[in-house]
Protein backbone atom coordinates (compact mmCIF):
# COMPACT_ATOMS: atom_id res chain seq x y z
CA UNK A 1 0.00 0.00 0.00
CA UNK A 2 1.17 3.22 -0.97
CA UNK A 3 0.92 6.60 1.61
CA UNK A 4 2.00 10.06 0.87
CA UNK A 5 5.11 10.31 1.92
CA UNK A 6 5.80 7.68 -1.15
CA UNK A 7 4.48 10.30 -3.89
CA UNK A 8 6.52 11.71 -6.06
CA UNK A 9 6.18 15.33 -7.81
CA UNK A 10 4.26 14.48 -10.78
CA UNK A 11 2.27 11.68 -9.39
CA UNK A 12 -1.42 11.54 -8.91
CA UNK A 13 -2.78 10.71 -6.03
CA UNK A 14 -6.22 8.69 -5.38
CA UNK A 15 -6.34 8.11 -1.45
CA UNK A 16 -8.50 8.72 1.94
CA UNK A 17 -6.96 10.90 4.25
CA UNK A 18 -7.49 12.78 7.58
CA UNK A 19 -7.83 16.62 7.41
CA UNK A 20 -5.73 18.03 10.12
CA UNK A 21 -6.21 21.71 9.66
CA UNK A 22 -8.46 23.65 6.67
CA UNK A 23 -8.10 28.02 6.20
CA UNK A 24 -10.05 29.20 3.82
CA UNK A 25 -8.90 32.25 1.63
CA UNK A 26 -9.70 34.31 -1.45
CA UNK A 27 -7.98 34.26 -4.73
CA UNK A 28 -7.15 37.20 -6.50
CA UNK A 29 -9.78 36.19 -8.84
CA UNK A 30 -12.51 36.50 -6.08
CA UNK A 31 -13.25 32.56 -5.93
CA UNK A 32 -12.69 30.74 -2.78
CA UNK A 33 -10.09 28.12 -2.19
CA UNK A 34 -9.18 25.76 0.95
CA UNK A 35 -5.39 25.50 2.21
CA UNK A 36 -5.39 21.81 3.73
CA UNK A 37 -3.32 19.56 5.86
CA UNK A 38 -3.85 16.40 4.91
CA UNK A 39 -2.47 13.66 6.56
CA UNK A 40 -2.26 9.73 6.67
CA UNK A 41 0.37 7.20 8.81
CA UNK A 42 3.21 8.26 6.59
CA UNK A 43 2.56 12.26 7.72
CA UNK A 44 1.47 15.14 6.32
CA UNK A 45 1.57 17.22 3.12
CA UNK A 46 -0.16 20.95 2.38
CA UNK A 47 -2.90 20.67 -0.20
CA UNK A 48 -4.50 23.25 -2.39
CA UNK A 49 -8.44 22.95 -3.11
CA UNK A 50 -9.17 25.82 -5.84
CA UNK A 51 -12.63 27.49 -6.24
CA UNK A 52 -13.83 26.14 -3.66
CA UNK A 53 -17.77 25.87 -3.10
CA UNK A 54 -19.43 27.42 0.40
CA UNK A 55 -21.14 23.79 0.70
CA UNK A 56 -17.60 21.85 0.08
CA UNK A 57 -15.83 23.91 2.34
CA UNK A 58 -18.19 23.24 5.14
CA UNK A 59 -18.16 19.38 4.22
CA UNK A 60 -14.81 19.22 4.41
CA UNK A 61 -14.08 19.44 8.43
CA UNK A 62 -11.24 19.45 10.49
CA UNK A 63 -10.62 15.64 11.68
CA UNK A 64 -12.60 14.09 9.39
CA UNK A 65 -11.54 11.49 6.45
CA UNK A 66 -11.85 12.53 2.80
CA UNK A 67 -11.41 10.91 -0.31
CA UNK A 68 -8.98 12.97 -2.72
CA UNK A 69 -8.00 13.04 -6.17
CA UNK A 70 -5.16 15.16 -6.74
CA UNK A 71 -1.89 15.92 -8.33
CA UNK A 72 1.95 16.08 -6.60
CA UNK A 73 3.59 19.71 -7.26
CA UNK A 74 6.49 21.00 -5.68
CA UNK A 75 5.75 24.48 -4.23
CA UNK A 76 9.00 26.32 -2.09
CA UNK A 77 10.71 23.00 -2.36
CA UNK A 78 7.99 21.29 -0.90
CA UNK A 79 5.79 18.60 -2.05
CA UNK A 80 2.08 19.63 -2.01
CA UNK A 81 -1.02 18.50 -3.38
CA UNK A 82 -3.45 20.32 -5.85
CA UNK A 83 -6.51 18.83 -5.01
CA UNK A 84 -8.73 17.70 -8.36
CA UNK A 85 -12.20 16.21 -6.73
CA UNK A 86 -12.58 15.17 -3.00
CA UNK A 87 -15.28 14.47 -1.16
CA UNK A 88 -16.00 13.15 2.56
CA UNK A 89 -15.89 9.46 3.21
CA UNK A 90 -18.80 7.41 3.92
CA UNK A 91 -19.61 4.01 5.50
CA UNK A 92 -19.18 2.21 2.83
CA UNK A 93 -15.59 3.04 2.14
CA UNK A 94 -14.72 1.29 5.14
CA UNK A 95 -11.40 3.18 5.59
CA UNK A 96 -8.97 1.84 8.22
CA UNK A 97 -8.06 3.85 11.32
CA UNK A 98 -4.22 1.36 10.90
CA UNK A 99 -3.61 3.68 7.44
CA UNK A 100 -4.69 7.48 8.38
CA UNK A 101 -2.42 7.57 11.57
CA UNK A 102 0.27 6.03 13.67
CA UNK A 103 -0.88 3.42 15.38
CA UNK A 104 0.43 0.89 18.51
CA UNK A 105 2.65 -2.01 16.80
CA UNK A 106 0.96 -4.21 19.11
CA UNK A 107 -2.65 -5.22 17.87
CA UNK A 108 -5.44 -3.79 20.56
CA UNK A 109 -7.29 -7.79 21.74
CA UNK A 110 -3.63 -8.63 22.23
CA UNK A 111 -3.41 -5.92 24.92
CA UNK A 112 -6.62 -5.92 25.83
CA UNK A 113 -6.51 -9.86 27.02
CA UNK A 114 -3.20 -9.12 29.25
CA UNK A 115 -5.25 -6.12 30.96
CA UNK A 116 -7.95 -8.52 31.96
CA UNK A 117 -5.50 -11.55 32.82
CA UNK A 118 -3.96 -8.74 35.51
CA UNK A 119 -7.56 -7.26 36.40
CA UNK A 120 -8.69 -11.05 37.00
CA UNK A 121 -5.40 -11.60 38.98
CA UNK A 122 -5.81 -9.30 41.59
CA UNK A 123 -6.08 -10.62 45.35
CA UNK A 124 -7.41 -7.43 46.05
CA UNK A 125 -11.63 -7.12 46.07
CA UNK A 126 -11.99 -3.55 46.62
CA UNK A 127 -9.61 -2.57 43.34
CA UNK A 128 -10.98 -5.12 41.60
CA UNK A 129 -14.12 -4.31 42.10
CA UNK A 130 -13.30 -0.57 41.24
CA UNK A 131 -11.06 -1.01 38.08
CA UNK A 132 -14.12 -3.76 36.57
CA UNK A 133 -16.96 -0.95 37.17
CA UNK A 134 -14.43 1.57 35.31
CA UNK A 135 -14.38 -0.59 32.50
CA UNK A 136 -17.92 -1.81 32.78
CA UNK A 137 -18.74 1.63 31.21
CA UNK A 138 -19.10 1.85 27.34
CA UNK A 139 -17.67 4.73 26.91
CA UNK A 140 -14.12 4.33 28.62
CA UNK A 141 -14.00 0.72 27.43
CA UNK A 142 -14.23 2.16 23.82
CA UNK A 143 -11.65 4.73 24.79
CA UNK A 144 -9.42 2.69 26.45
CA UNK A 145 -9.22 0.58 23.00
CA UNK A 146 -8.44 4.16 20.87
CA UNK A 147 -6.72 6.50 22.61
CA UNK A 148 -3.32 7.44 22.45
CA UNK A 149 -1.31 8.21 26.13
CA UNK A 150 -0.51 11.68 24.94
CA UNK A 151 -0.60 14.41 22.24
CA UNK A 152 3.13 14.61 21.32
CA UNK A 153 5.68 13.03 24.18
CA UNK A 154 4.56 9.23 24.34
CA UNK A 155 2.63 6.51 23.26
CA UNK A 156 0.86 9.04 21.05
CA UNK A 157 -0.56 6.99 18.43
CA UNK A 158 -4.32 4.90 18.34
CA UNK A 159 -4.88 2.73 21.22
CA UNK A 160 -1.17 3.64 22.81
CA UNK A 161 -2.59 4.91 25.98
CA UNK A 162 -3.33 0.33 26.33
CA UNK A 163 0.46 -0.35 25.02
CA UNK A 164 1.35 2.05 28.04
CA UNK A 165 -0.84 -0.08 30.89
CA UNK A 166 0.15 -3.40 29.45
CA UNK A 167 4.29 -2.51 29.51
CA UNK A 168 3.68 -0.82 32.81
CA UNK A 169 1.85 -4.16 34.46
CA UNK A 170 4.64 -5.73 32.58
CA UNK A 171 7.62 -3.92 34.32
CA UNK A 172 5.55 -4.04 37.77
CA UNK A 173 5.41 -7.77 37.37
CA UNK A 174 9.24 -8.14 36.56
CA UNK A 175 10.54 -5.75 39.71
CA UNK A 176 7.84 -6.86 42.06
CA UNK A 177 10.10 -9.25 43.52
CA UNK A 178 12.77 -6.94 44.41
CA UNK A 179 10.85 -4.75 46.15
CA UNK A 180 8.49 -6.47 48.97
CA UNK A 181 7.71 -3.16 50.48
CA UNK A 182 5.68 -2.32 47.59
CA UNK A 183 1.60 -3.14 47.40
CA UNK A 184 1.40 -5.49 44.46
CA UNK A 185 -2.43 -4.95 43.94
CA UNK A 186 -2.12 -1.11 44.55
CA UNK A 187 0.92 -1.01 42.33
CA UNK A 188 -1.28 -3.00 39.77
CA UNK A 189 -4.22 -0.89 40.26
CA UNK A 190 -2.16 2.25 39.75
CA UNK A 191 -0.78 1.19 36.27
CA UNK A 192 -4.32 0.65 35.09
CA UNK A 193 -5.60 3.96 36.68
CA UNK A 194 -3.09 6.52 36.74
CA UNK A 195 -3.91 7.72 33.38
CA UNK A 196 -7.51 6.85 33.12
CA UNK A 197 -8.32 11.03 33.49
CA UNK A 198 -6.71 11.15 29.49
CA UNK A 199 -9.77 9.42 28.50
CA UNK A 200 -11.19 12.89 29.30
CA UNK A 201 -8.18 15.28 29.49
CA UNK A 202 -7.82 14.43 25.75
CA UNK A 203 -10.33 15.20 23.16
CA UNK A 204 -9.78 12.40 20.73
CA UNK A 205 -8.23 9.31 19.68
CA UNK A 206 -7.51 10.61 16.40
CA UNK A 207 -6.49 14.43 16.22
CA UNK A 208 -5.98 14.73 19.94
CA UNK A 209 -6.41 18.38 21.54
CA UNK A 210 -6.75 19.02 25.19
CA UNK A 211 -10.32 19.16 25.98
CA UNK A 212 -11.30 22.65 28.54
CA UNK A 213 -11.91 20.80 31.62
CA UNK A 214 -8.29 18.56 30.63
CA UNK A 215 -6.34 21.94 30.98
CA UNK A 216 -8.34 23.24 33.85
CA UNK A 217 -8.48 20.23 35.98
CA UNK A 218 -5.63 17.72 34.52
CA UNK A 219 -5.67 13.70 33.80
CA UNK A 220 -4.10 12.77 37.72
CA UNK A 221 -7.29 14.97 39.41
CA UNK A 222 -9.92 13.50 36.77
CA UNK A 223 -8.41 10.33 37.05
CA UNK A 224 -9.50 10.60 41.19
CA UNK A 225 -12.63 11.76 40.41
CA UNK A 226 -13.37 8.89 38.55
CA UNK A 227 -12.63 7.10 41.05
CA UNK A 228 -14.73 8.67 43.88
CA UNK A 229 -17.77 8.48 41.68
CA UNK A 230 -17.26 4.34 41.37
CA UNK A 231 -16.11 4.29 45.13
CA UNK A 232 -19.85 6.16 45.58
CA UNK A 233 -21.78 4.26 43.25
CA UNK A 234 -20.33 0.88 44.71
CA UNK A 235 -20.83 1.92 48.44
CA UNK A 236 -16.87 2.02 49.30
CA UNK A 237 -15.93 4.06 51.70
CA UNK A 238 -13.70 6.56 50.89
CA UNK A 239 -11.48 6.17 54.03
CA UNK A 240 -10.98 2.69 52.94
CA UNK A 241 -7.08 2.48 53.22
CA UNK A 242 -6.31 0.86 49.69
CA UNK A 243 -8.74 3.74 48.30
CA UNK A 244 -6.69 6.20 49.67
CA UNK A 245 -3.69 4.42 48.36
CA UNK A 246 -4.39 3.98 44.87
CA UNK A 247 -5.38 8.02 44.74
CA UNK A 248 -2.77 8.61 46.19
CA UNK A 249 -0.53 7.00 43.94
CA UNK A 250 -2.14 8.83 40.83
CA UNK A 251 -2.48 11.77 42.33
CA UNK A 252 1.73 11.58 42.95
CA UNK A 253 2.76 9.81 39.69
CA UNK A 254 4.23 12.40 38.43
CA UNK A 255 6.95 12.87 40.61
CA UNK A 256 7.54 15.18 43.31
CA UNK A 257 5.32 18.72 43.22
CA UNK A 258 8.47 20.74 42.80
CA UNK A 259 9.50 19.67 39.71
CA UNK A 260 6.10 21.30 38.36
CA UNK A 261 4.62 18.22 36.58
CA UNK A 262 1.68 18.58 37.93
CA UNK A 263 1.43 15.82 40.82
CA UNK A 264 -0.84 17.38 43.57
CA UNK A 265 1.32 15.61 46.41
CA UNK A 266 4.65 14.05 46.54
CA UNK A 267 4.83 10.39 46.87
CA UNK A 268 4.86 9.11 50.19
CA UNK A 269 4.80 5.28 50.18
CA UNK A 270 7.48 3.02 48.33
CA UNK A 271 4.51 1.94 46.02
CA UNK A 272 3.58 5.30 44.66
CA UNK A 273 7.30 6.27 44.66
CA UNK A 274 8.38 3.00 42.59
CA UNK A 275 5.17 3.36 40.06
CA UNK A 276 6.75 7.58 39.37
CA UNK A 277 9.98 5.66 38.03
CA UNK A 278 8.30 2.77 36.64
CA UNK A 279 6.40 5.69 34.83
CA UNK A 280 8.91 7.77 33.67
CA UNK A 281 10.94 4.45 32.21
CA UNK A 282 8.30 3.44 29.84
CA UNK A 283 7.15 6.80 28.76
CA UNK A 284 10.93 7.66 28.05
CA UNK A 285 11.46 4.57 26.61
CA UNK A 286 9.00 4.74 24.13
CA UNK A 287 9.47 8.49 23.07
CA UNK A 288 13.60 7.76 22.70
CA UNK A 289 12.41 4.19 20.36
CA UNK A 290 10.02 6.73 18.18
CA UNK A 291 13.16 9.11 17.61
CA UNK A 292 15.93 6.43 16.72
CA UNK A 293 13.35 4.66 14.38
CA UNK A 294 12.55 8.37 12.69
CA UNK A 295 16.16 8.85 12.34
CA UNK A 296 17.25 8.69 8.29
CA UNK A 297 19.64 6.11 7.63
CA UNK A 298 22.68 8.48 7.45
CA UNK A 299 21.82 10.64 10.50
CA UNK A 300 24.04 9.75 13.88
CA UNK A 301 22.32 12.51 16.42
CA UNK A 302 18.31 13.51 16.79
CA UNK A 303 16.88 15.69 18.86
CA UNK A 304 14.45 14.18 21.70
CA UNK A 305 11.87 16.28 22.83
CA UNK A 306 11.25 14.51 25.72
CA UNK A 307 14.51 14.79 27.09
CA UNK A 308 15.37 18.45 25.57
CA UNK A 309 18.49 17.70 24.08
CA UNK A 310 20.00 15.47 21.21
CA UNK A 311 20.61 11.55 21.41
CA UNK A 312 23.00 9.73 19.72
CA UNK A 313 21.49 6.29 17.68
CA UNK A 314 25.81 5.69 17.94
CA UNK A 315 27.01 2.21 16.28
FE1 LIG B 1 0.20 10.84 33.75
FE1 LIG C 1 1.59 7.21 32.39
Amino acid sequence: MKYLADYQEGERVVAFCLVKNKEAGVASNQSEYLNLELGDRSGTLMAKLWDVSAEMKEAIAVKSVVKIDAAVQMYRGKKQLVIQRIRPVSASDEVLMESLIPISPVPVDELWDKLEQKINGLQSGTLKAIIKEALADGEIRERIRQYPAGVRMHHNYYHGLLEHIVSLLTAAERLLPLYPQVDRDVLYATCIMHDIGKLYELSDPVAPDYTTPGQLIGHLVMGVEMVSSICRKLDIPMGDAEVLHLKHCILSHHGEVENGWGSAVSGKTPTAVLFHYLDQIDSKMNALGQTLSDMGEEDEWAYAGVLKRKVWRGY
